[in-house]
């Protein structure tokens, strides 16, 4: 959620945080505050909004703040207290001159806050994050390093911190569990963040933290260590991915590039794992043993918003072409409903950014419970990736965009893929197994052929821009489909919008159809489609205009519906990737036509790290 960058090392600290919050500003972007370390102790500058109202906060009177070398910054989504800027981070603790920015939450804030005003402790601010700074300067007598340590053992709940005091200069604390901390080591410097998108211009080299671990850094000195005060190795990792896949490459918006990145991401996610020859996909991070294979009873996919919708194509795929048990769960209901599970399921855990805590924690829970548990994850490293300890990567770059986009084609091409690999081990013969490898590999062309129809997508949604609510309806796999549409299009465009089964119309929300209320159908040709203009018909008796999506020459579709967006020709299994594409146009225009921060939907952050 909120993002940290830290500075120490030989040059000007300022460009280097502002830089990594300009970066991080995706991750959440409610109010933003740096604090620099200087020759009359450390200056603190907030303020509400965007990264760029800091920047102008930052004027030219502040030319003493500008030599500094140290300093750490936050851009804040909001979790205690509102979006103020008496909120924003840095928080100052006590008379010792402790500085720290938080992501994550102080889950016994209240009971030490009481303990820290008893001694006297004054708070400014609602936040979590003033109580550590004000418990790390009660513990201080002379030793940052000591007086973090014991202040994080006495916390419960998460975090993520950078922490100074003016009692020790060019000394930088920083520390992690269950918020991610990245340590770019650069020549001469060192460059912290909560994402390696913030580190990636100075330095590839990255030490991912482990939960905690804490680390003490002095220019590019970092000596990293347990809360029980030992030493920890933590090797560098390359970053593999360039400074230039970070930005936005001459397009409007982050969400227009990776939409039109697709094709290319799902190439490299399909890049060395088919197999045509043997018609199979060579998933190695899903290796079963013979045993665990014959044993297995069943799939369990885990995931959230997006990420769980492309799972319900993985579950379906499953269940078609392997014959395996699957079943798609809402990953913070997996783990706190106690579920059924054990060493006879393979859970996989969906999500792009390896940091969402509520899959996290069902990753921890299916383990727990003796299950086989993999993650199918985008970054390289984050904590799924590494606590899962097998499972396949996405390859598909950096997703800036708080909505997620070439992240769900990717994972749906990689569940495609995970199915025809299981469905060989099983009942497939090689000629089927061929045959699927072939419609997985036409599906980056698909979407180049979407993604030509986007002057046609821009006039159609043109039609589609003053409507408050829209409903988008689908069948099999076109229901995922349908799911992910709504998603998209209510977090960016702020038009309420829901995702239904076509058939699941009539029980209820068919009583909200009238002509202000549009429904965009998913009507391509396959099982299902007659049912599904039959649904289509009974929309627009209520005088609903319908939006179908179609496939190409499919002249019966086309006339049923008022407007249509036309997919090439495929089975559904493959058409999920293209008529999402459809969609995801469908509301980056929608959006855009409305004048909507598409980026940075309100009240929004693109990685959900509490609960
Ligand atoms: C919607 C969106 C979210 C994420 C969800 C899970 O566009 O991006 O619904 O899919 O927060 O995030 P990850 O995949 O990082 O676990």
């Amino acid at each position: 959620m909120c993002g940290i960058v830290a500075y120490t090392g030989p040059n000007p600290a300022i460009p280097v945080l502002l830089n990594g919050l300009k970066r991080l500003e995706y991750r959440g972007y409610d109010s933003a505050g740096i604090a620099v370390e200087g020759a009359d102790g450390i200056s603190i500058r907030k303020s509400e909004g965007k990264v760029s109202e800091l920047v102008g906060l930052l004027g030219e009177d502040e030319a003493s703040l500008k030599s500094s070398t140290c300093g750490i910054a936050h851009t804040r989504w909001a979790t205690h207290g509102p979006p103020t800027t008496v909120n924003a981070h840095p928080h100052a603790g006590g008379k010792n001159g402790i500085v720290l920015v938080h992501n994550g939450i102080i889950e016994n804030h209240r009971a030490l806050r009481t303990t820290l005003e008893g001694k006297g402790y004054v708070f400014v601010s609602e936040t979590d994050t003033e109580v550590l700074a004000h418990l790390v300067d009660s513990l201080y007598a002379g030793d940052l390093l000591e007086a973090v340590t014991t202040a994080l053992k006495e916390v419960h709940g998460t975090y993520g911190i950078a922490c100074l005091s003016d009692q020790e200069p060019g000394v930088l604390l920083v520390a992690r569990r269950g918020s991610p901390i990245v340590i770019g080591v650069g020549a001469d410097e060192t460059i912290v963040a909560s994402d390696a998108s913030a580190i990636i211009k100075h330095t590839r080299q990255a030490i991912y933290l482990d939960d905690n671990d804490i680390a003490k850094i002095t220019g590019k000195e970092i000596d990293i260590r347990s809360l029980n005060n030992m030493p920890v190795s933590r090797k560098p990792a390359e970053i593999d991915w360039s400074a230039d896949a970070a930005e936005k490459g001459g397009y409007e918006h982050y969400m227009l590039k990776e939409i039109f990145e697709q094709p290319e991401a799902i190439r490299n996610t399909l890049r060395g794992r088919m197999d045509p020859e043997r018609g199979t996909a060579l998933l190695s991070g899903l290796d079963l043993t013979p045993r665990e294979l014959a044993d297995l009873y069943r799939l369990l996919i885990v995931g959230c918003g997006t990420s769980m919708n492309a799972g319900l194509v993985g579950e379906y795929a499953m269940e078609d072409f392997a014959g395996v048990l699957a079943e798609v769960e809402q990953a913070a209901e997996f783990r706190y409903r106690n579920p059924i599970v054990g060493s006879r399921d393979l859970v996989i855990a969906i999500s792009q950014s390896g940091e969402t805590a509520d899959t996290l924690a069902a990753v921890r829970e299916a383990m727990d419970k003796g299950a086989l548990v993999a993650g199918l994850v985008n970054v390289v490293g984050s904590t799924i990736a590494r606590e899962t300890g097998r499972g396949v990567y996405l390859h598909a770059g950096p997703e800036i965009s708080v909505a997620s986009t070439k992240a769900f084609t990717s994972q749906v091409s990689v569940l495609l893929m995970t199915a025809l690999k299981f469905a060989r081990s099983r009942r497939m013969s090689v000629e089927q197994g061929r045959q699927f490898v072939r419609e997985i590999e036409s599906i980056p062309s698909l979407v180049e052929q979407v993604l030509a129809k986007n002057d046609e997508i821009a006039k159609i949604a043109e039609k589609y821009v003053e409507q408050t609510s829209a409903f988008f309806i689908g069948r099999g796999y076109m229901y995922p489909v349908a799911l992910e549409g709504a998603l998209k299009l209510k977090e960016i465009s702020y038009i309420h919008a829901e995702g239904y089964h076509a058939a699941e119309l009539k029980h209820g929300p068919i009583a909200l159809l009238e002509a202000s209320v549009p429904v965009i159908a998913l009507c391509n040709d396959g099982p299902g489609k007659d049912k599904t203009l039959g649904n289509v018909a009974e929309c627009r008796a209520r005088d609903s205009r319908v939006l179908g999506i179609v496939t190409e020459g499919d002249e019966e579709a086309m006339a049923a519906v008022d407007d249509y967006i036309s997919v090439p020709a495929c089975p559904l299994h493959i058409a999920v990737v293209p008529s999402t594409v459809a969609l995801q146009l469908l509301s980056y225009h929608i959006a855009r036509l409305r004048g909507c921060p598409i980026d940075q939907p309100r009240n929004l952050a693109k990685s959900v790290t509490v609960e």
